[in-house]
């Protein structure tokens, strides 16, 4: 049997500008060395890709990622990065539809398949996030969120291209709060996005992460469970020396 793959992704959201990054980037180098079977992505803000992915380029298990993108490649939108800026300061992974974008930012779900498929062409991993909200959740409608999200990066996405696409699942109540879905809840809700994805000829190899409220305390218990893939992780990545224990766990 192959080895499990895990992907351990840091979401620094608006936190770290590029010379704090360069002093995290060093200082975990300096803690970590590669692990057999998982590979660790970093997104820090825009600005700070080009100082995290030249400190990184020496480590072939880490990735590094940029928080959003604009599908276009170029053009008047103000305030926007484009996936081939992105490229060029080194990065190889964007996320699509963090729930902070969809929430704070109107980002919908037919904005989200458009980024995941200009990623695509450009040979640049999406890392497509979803999740329902509290409210969602209690009124019984967490997989009907859960297939409307899906519903246009499945329409965009032919089902090869899905073999360059993560998905991760983020239950918007979790993140932030300090109150993290158990392992149960997870696996019960990576199982229905793998069988909505088999529904639609999708290969049940693509990597599905977990993020909300992951910490060195439950991330063994919740990666004990093997529907998981890995884990998208904010608050917790903050700080090298955090991250690098978590990430070093097992
Ligand atoms: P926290 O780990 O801070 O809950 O954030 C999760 C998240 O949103 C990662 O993308």
């Amino acid at each position: 049997m192959s080895e499990r793959q895990l992907i351990y992704a840091a979401n620094w959201k608006m936190n770290l500008g590029p010379s704090d990054a360069r002093r995290y980037s060093e200082r975990f180098l300096a803690l970590t060395s590669p692990i057999p079977g998982r590979s660790l992505w970093f997104f820090p803000p825009a600005v700070s890709l080009s100082a995290v992915s030249e400190c990184m380029q020496s480590r072939a298990d880490i990735r590094v990622g940029v928080q959003n993108v604009h599908w276009e490649a170029k053009g008047a939108f103000t305030g926007e990065v484009s996936i081939p800026m992105a490229l060029e300061a080194g990065a190889r992974a964007v996320l699509a539809g963090h729930s902070e974008r969809r929430q704070l930012f109107g980002e919908t779900d037919e904005y989200v398949a458009r980024k995941a498929k200009a990623a695509l062409n450009l040979g640049v991993t999406p890392v497509v996030c979803v999740g329902e909200t509290l409210a969602e959740r209690d009124g019984g409608r967490t997989e009907a969120v859960i297939v409307r999200q899906l519903a246009p990066v499945l329409e965009a996405l032919e089902p090869p291209e899905w073999n360059r696409v993560v998905l991760a699942y983020e239950p918007v109540w979790a993140i932030g709060t300090g109150k993290n879905a158990t392992p149960d809840d997870a696996a019960q809700i990576h199982e229905l996005i793998r069988l909505e994805l088999s529904h639609h000829g999708v290969s049940s190899r693509v990597p599905i992460l977990y993020g909300g409220s992951v910490n060195s305390g439950n991330v063994l218990s919740l990666l004990a469970r093997p529907q998981l893939d890995g884990v998208l992780v904010g608050g917790a990545s903050l700080d090298p020396e955090g991250w690098a224990e978590l990430v070093g766990l097992s």
